[in-house]
């Protein structure tokens, strides 16, 4: 018997109804003006994706002035809520994706020691550890004590302002070898202080910074407010460990503590993919460990109806889409009104307009190596439509 359909509504712990099962996940969108602030070119691009799903995350937004901007260099920048100035930009945002009455979401984030654009503009970039990584042609600077404990405070700040903005929830952005990570990988954190060495110490980051975001909320935000948690379920580069899938289930059995809506697993390797040498996938380990009120969201490699439906049906509470609604903005809208045969799985010359890239994703996206991004399908298409304008010498 099947258990889940795409179109259920579902009702997250406090209480938020979404509409169905579907997720816009986040994705930059490399249009952010100098100092991670909003431009038109943002808010045509939500506007477009307001039916994309019934709740649509937002890109990576940093909180901190030192925590990005991050990727990629000569392109429109990555966005910030680290000040108080970026509420006019969040707010345009958050009714940009509410207009048709689904929930919207802001991810936030600190690079860690992937702010490129910090070292561009001649300033430090921070890191749990000052390692000397092979793949980074900066130098980066171990956080001192005082600025750890001021980055946990900017993650509810960035919260209260996403609230003053009108976002139905946050997503704290734990996943993709960001800063969060970094604290939490036995390879980028070395320290020897409490936050660092035992797996407890590499927890304390994380969890430090649920607290804080939950607070902020209980004390602001109405009662329905939604917080995810983001989070890569292990690191493993060959015979190198950050950590395994089994100590990020311990990570995130210690954040469901906490009581949160939402655990939503950055799967790049595929929705149903499973750990080296297991039977179950990623998500199976994760949901049989999780609370029965917290839901689990899951991504990776959906493009159309077929995949979404197995991976709610087999896995998963909740599914994101990412790539598939940035070919097809009304990806969520199709399947939801009977017409999912009609998604568009590929970018074309003919219906590049219809998807509303922003300019500096149309730059990344036409060029050979997608700017580093995992390519969108059909992309070889519109490799014409490249001008190299951001293309640094
Ligand atoms: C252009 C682009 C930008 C992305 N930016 C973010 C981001 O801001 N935050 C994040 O957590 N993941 C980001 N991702 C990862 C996606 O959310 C998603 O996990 C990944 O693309 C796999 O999903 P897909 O196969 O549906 O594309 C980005 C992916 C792409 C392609």
């Amino acid at each position: 018997m099947v258990l889940n359909q795409l179109s259920d509504q579902v009702t997250l712990r406090h209480g938020a109804k979404l509409r169905s099962r579907l997720v816009m996940s986040p994705m930059q969108t490399l249009s952010g003006l100098k100092g991670g602030f909003v431009s038109d070119d943002t808010i045509q691009y939500y506007s477009a994706r307001s039916q994309a799903a019934t709740m649509l995350i937002t890109e990576f937004h940093y909180v901190s002035a030192n925590g990005g901007p991050a990727y990629v260099p000569g392109y429109p920048e990555q966005l910030g809520a680290y000040s108080d100035e970026h509420i006019d930009g969040l707010k345009r945002t958050a009714s940009a994706l509410k207009k048709d009455g689904n929930k919207a979401i802001l991810q936030i984030h600190h690079a860690g020691r992937a702010a490129i654009g910090r070292y561009i503009n001649g300033k430090d970039v921070v890191a749990p550890s000052a390692i000397d990584f092979s793949f980074l042609n900066y130098p980066v600077r171990e956080l001192t004590l005082e600025e750890i404990e001021a980055i946990i405070l900017d993650f509810g700040q960035a919260t209260r302002r996403a609230i003053e903005a009108g976002f139905d929830g946050v997503e704290i952005h734990g996943a993709n070898h960001y800063l969060i990570q970094q604290f939490f990988s036995k390879l980028s954190n070395l320290r020897t202080d409490k936050w660092g060495g035992s797996l407890e110490n590499r927890m304390a980051f994380p969890l430090a910074i649920v607290k804080e975001v939950k607070r902020v909320v209980e004390e602001l935000a109405p009662e329905t407010f939604i917080i995810g948690y983001r989070i890569s379920p292990e690191e493993v580069h060959g015979e190198n460990i950050g950590y395994s899938y089994k100590e990020s289930i311990k990570l995130i059995q210690e954040v469901d503590k906490c009581e949160l809506d939402y655990i939503h697993l950055s799967l790049a390797t595929g929705y149903n993919s499973k750990p080296v040498n297991q039977e179950k996938t990623y998500a199976q380990l994760f949901k049989e460990k999780l609370d029965s009120k917290t839901k689990l969201l899951i991504v990776g490699g959906i493009f159309g109806e077929e995949s979404a439906k197995d991976a709610v049906e087999n896995y998963t509470d909740l599914i994101a889409i990412a790539r598939g609604t940035m070919i097809d903005p009304q990806f969520g809208k199709k399947i939801l009104e009977g017409n999912g045969k009609a998604i568009l799985h590929e970018i074309s010359p003919i219906s590049v307009s219809y998807s509303h890239l922003t300019d500096g994703l149309l730059e990344a996206f036409s060029r050979e190596d997608s700017a580093g991004f995992s390519p969108l399908p059909g992309a070889e298409s519109i490799r014409y439509f490249h001008t190299g304008k951001y293309d640094l010498l």
